[in-house]
């Protein structure tokens, strides 16, 4: 049992963190990371956070940038929310001490904007190519000092703790805080608080290639379904247009400013700026767009990628905007001001989760949830670059408004029972584990990518219901070890994805099926209740 902390919060991304530091103002706060806790996604973060910054630039126009990537999915309301409250945000940032890139301070600028796909305007504040590096470093400085917060790491969120948990059964449908796999003691720990804030970041290992890191296994979407929460939208997994191909390096991001900033897409093959054939917004066309401009050009001459090209701009300016990426790169023998970079799509985000409301609620009392584990109606169909980072701040932010606010409704939490490994035994076949999740990421890579068809779907649910006995049977048996809680996390989130591909018929978004290739005139969110 755990009776310091107030809150518990699941995740040490800015999602997490930025929930942790507002909760701390009023309360004592736990925050579990299940690795190191710059491990998540929002270190890895290039290009930066989008917010109207600029004087030419307003409110409608990043909302309806926001829309228009969205495919109409997105909720209005929400997306009037998030950017409304993100100059704030930036600010917020700015005061912890994240190094935003600075303006032309001769033209009144504060900051240097840069420009990504599918926005209209110069939006994107950033710290060179590498955002997440720096706004990860700020916040974790700001818990580490603050007395009211706890981080600790290398705990493996399992389950959540709710009425069937507790030493006398309460069908009350509460969360009070969640099992835990402490990996220095090699035991599971009851954590228990009054409110638990999910901010466990996306489900992109779900796939062969993506470009989030080996956590993002979607324990938390997992975990929230498991307890009885409702999940929505899990089709739309986006795939970014310019992860490095190469055989050794397999998940370095490109960031799309390289092509905000002038860089061209070329068919190695042809010499063609292909972009061109698929959309008058060129390269800067929404992410689905360019994604599958690059696959149809991958298929059609049988490349195993295609070039990104920057090497026309001047040296300086290239070092200048991408010092990350120009060294990485050097390392691999590329040097990104003389020569292309060759590049493919590979999976980035996940843009459903687990359903919210405006205050970051999910469907069970005392749990809550922000950043990429959720689907709050911002994004829609399809994210706007640069609008993940800001929805972390600005949901991270209000889940903790709404757990302060309504503290005194809040119950304590009941005596819990301890985690029971009586009738299981150390696992004896780590080979069945490795090789399922090596199987799943491979047919959803396979079977439910960019492009998509009814056949393949199908042929994808039959090896989720497959591997689902033997991982079921496995996980009833032995005892759980980090590896065995993400690939059965990985397998419900495979199995989530699927059935939602499944139910929609139309394309939409990042959603493209060639069985049905037009969109519905009536834009719905998929929802599936547990
Ligand atoms: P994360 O930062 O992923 O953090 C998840 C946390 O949850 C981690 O601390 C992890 O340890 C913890 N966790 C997970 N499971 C468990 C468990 N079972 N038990 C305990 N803890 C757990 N977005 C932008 O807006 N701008 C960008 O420029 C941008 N660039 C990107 C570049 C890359 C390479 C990638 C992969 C993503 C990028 N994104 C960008 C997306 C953005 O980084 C993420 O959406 C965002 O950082 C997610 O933050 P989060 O707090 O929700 O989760
Ligand atoms: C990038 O830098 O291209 C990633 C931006 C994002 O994912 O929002």
């Amino acid at each position: 049992m755990n009776p310091d902390h107030d809150v518990i919060v699941i995740g040490s991304g800015a999602a997490g963190l930025t929930a942790a530091l507002t909760l701390a103002e009023h309360c004592r706060v736990l925050v579990l990371a299940k690795g190191h806790l710059s491990d998540g996604s929002t270190a890895w973060a290039q290009g930066g956070i989008a917010a109207v910054l600029d004087a030419g630039d307003n409110f409608d126009n990043h909302i309806e940038d926001t829309m228009v990537a969205g495919a109409g999915l997105n909720r209005r309301d929400v997306v009037e929310f998030v950017v409304e409250n993100a100059p704030a945000a930036i600010e917020r940032l700015a005061a912890l001490g994240v190094p935003f890139n600075g303006g032309d301070l001769s033209l009144g600028e504060r900051w240097h904007l840069t420009r990504e796909g599918g926005h209209s305007h110069r939006r994107i504040v950033h710290v060179d190519d590498a955002t997440g590096a720096a706004v990860q470093r700020a916040l974790e400085k700001a818990a580490a000092a603050h007395p009211n917060i706890t981080l600790q790491p290398d705990m493996v969120g399992i389950d959540l703790i709710t009425g069937r948990h507790g030493e006398t059964y309460s069908g009350a449908g509460n969360v009070w805080g969640l099992y835990a796999y402490n990996r220095a003691t090699q035991r599971v720990e009851t954590l228990t608080a009054r409110a638990t804030v999910l901010a466990t970041g996306g489900a992109g290992r779900t796939y062969l290639f993506s470009t989030a890191p080996r956590g993002a296994t979607g324990d938390g979407i997992a975990m929230a379904w498991r307890a009885g929460c409702r999940v929505s939208n899990m089709e739309f997994m986006q795939f970014h247009p310019t992860c490095l191909y190469n055989l050794e390096v397999k998940n370095f991001l490109i960031t799309e400013a390289v092509r905000g900033e002038g860089g061209k897409l070329v068919n190695p093959q042809t010499g063609s700026h292909f972009m061109q054939y698929y959309d008058p917004r060129l390269e800067l066309a929404p992410r689905d767009v360019v994604a599958r401009a690059i696959d149809a050009e991958i298929k059609r001459y049988g490349l195993d990628f295609v070039h990104l090209d920057i090497s026309h701009m001047d040296a300086d300016f290239v070092r200048g905007h991408f010092p990350n990426i120009h060294d990485k790169l050097l390392g691999l023998g590329i040097d990104i001001t003389r020569e292309p970079i060759p590049v493919v799509p590979a999976q980035h985000y996940t843009c459903g989760g687990v359903m919210v409301d405006g205050a970051g609620r999910t469907d069970l009392p005392g749990l809550y949830a922000a950043g990429e584990v959720t689907m709050t109606g911002l994004h829609g169909a399809n994210r706007l670059a640069s609008n993940s980072l800001l929805e972390c701040f600005v949901y991270g932010e209000a889940a903790a408004r709404d757990i302060i606010a309504r503290w005194d409704d809040l119950p304590a939490p009941p005596p819990i029972r301890a985690w029971d490994e009586s009738r299981v035994t150390e696992p004896d076949e780590e080979v069945i584990v490795q090789h399922n999740w090596r199987e799943i990421r491979r047919f959803m890579w396979d079977y439910v990518g960019i492009v998509r068809t009814t056949k393949r779907l199908e042929r994808a649910m039959h090896r989720v219901n497959l591997l689902a006995q033997e991982v079921d049977d496995y996980y009833g048996h032995f005892r759980v070890t980090p590896d065995l809680i993400e690939l059965r996390n990985l397998l419900e989130v495979a199995r989530l994805i699927v059935r939602s591909a499944l139910s929609r018929k139309e394309s939409r978004g990042l959603h493209y099926t060639t069985d049905y290739p037009d969109m519905l005139t009536e834009a719905r969110d998929t929802v599936l209740a547990p």
